[in-house]
């Protein structure tokens, strides 16, 4: 999927959500920082990351946000132009310019699913990376992100249609096995499940939702069609009755 303009005004609002903030939150947990690091965000987006990761390693440190779309980077510039220690790179993830063991930890936030030769960007990832350091990323098993209103044929009709905005639905299951190929050890997952009722403007619900409309729309599902799903999702949630679910997983690993 490319994360041009409409859709990367959208993919931001997300991030800025309640499921974004929790996940960066995870991610910052789970790492040991040291002051005087460097760290490398893969598909940092619009860069929300960044500004936590560079207060973790100080002046001292450095903040590498690497994305290919200029529309992300473009907003993580903007985001990001009063620290000093963040640079942004305009590059995809099997082609960072980066030098061999030149970078202590690697983070990545729902990116790996969207790249469809996975094992390069590991691949890279094992090669910039210094021995012994940590890899942090959060992936979605995609299979678990879904809407429940009321009229199933319609929810799953969108969802069908969402399956092709990313080549691997469910990375969470393998990358274990792909990361130990790579040379990586101590490795382990943890799920972040978890459901909202509402779709306020706080909500991933909300946000997820326009992309899944957008995403209908662009693969030729007509109008009116989209239109009664969004219908029923709004008066399910005045009802009481509306869901939405999605299952990110944390996984952590060392380069041996
Ligand atoms: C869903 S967004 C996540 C952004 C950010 N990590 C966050 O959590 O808000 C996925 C990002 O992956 C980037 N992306 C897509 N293909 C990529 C690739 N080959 N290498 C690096 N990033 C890529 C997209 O441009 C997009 O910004």
């Amino acid at each position: 999927m490319l994360f041009s303009n409409e859709l990367s005004v959208i993919q931001q609002k997300m991030a800025a959500s309640s499921a974004g903030i929790e996940r960066r939150l995870e991610i910052l947990k789970n790492l040991n920082f040291v002051k005087g690091q460097t760290i490398l965000d893969i598909g940092c987006g619009g860069g929300h990351l960044l500004p936590d990761l560079a207060l973790a390693v100080g002046k001292e440190g450095k903040i590498l946000g690497l994305d290919p779309s200029e529309a992300q980077i473009e907003a993580a510039m903007t985001r990001c132009n009063k620290i000093n220690n963040i640079e942004l790179l305009r590059l995809p993830a099997n082609k960072t310019n980066l030098q061999a063991n030149s970078v202590d930890i690697v983070t990545s936030t729902q990116t790996l699913e969207y790249i469809k030769n996975v094992d390069s960007a590991l691949e890279e990832i094992a090669r910039v990376i210094k021995n012994k350091s940590q890899f942090v990323n959060v992936s979605i098993l995609w299979d678990h992100f879904k809407f429940h209103g009321p009229e199933n044929h319609l929810n799953e009709l969108i969802h069908e249609t969402f399956k092709d905005h990313c080549f691997h639905q469910m990375l969470p299951m393998e990358l274990n096995m792909r990361l130990s190929r790579q040379g990586f050890e101590n490795i382990s997952s943890r799920g972040l499940p978890f459901l909202v009722t509402k779709r306020h403007e706080n909500s991933p619900a909300k946000y997820s939702e326009e992309v899944l409309a957008l995403f209908a729309l662009k693969q030729g599902i007509p109008e009116d069609k989209v239109s009664d799903w969004r219908l029923q999702l709004s008066k399910a949630e005045e009802d009481g009755r509306f869901g939405f679910t999605s299952y990110p997983v944390i996984t952590k690993a060392n380069l041996k």
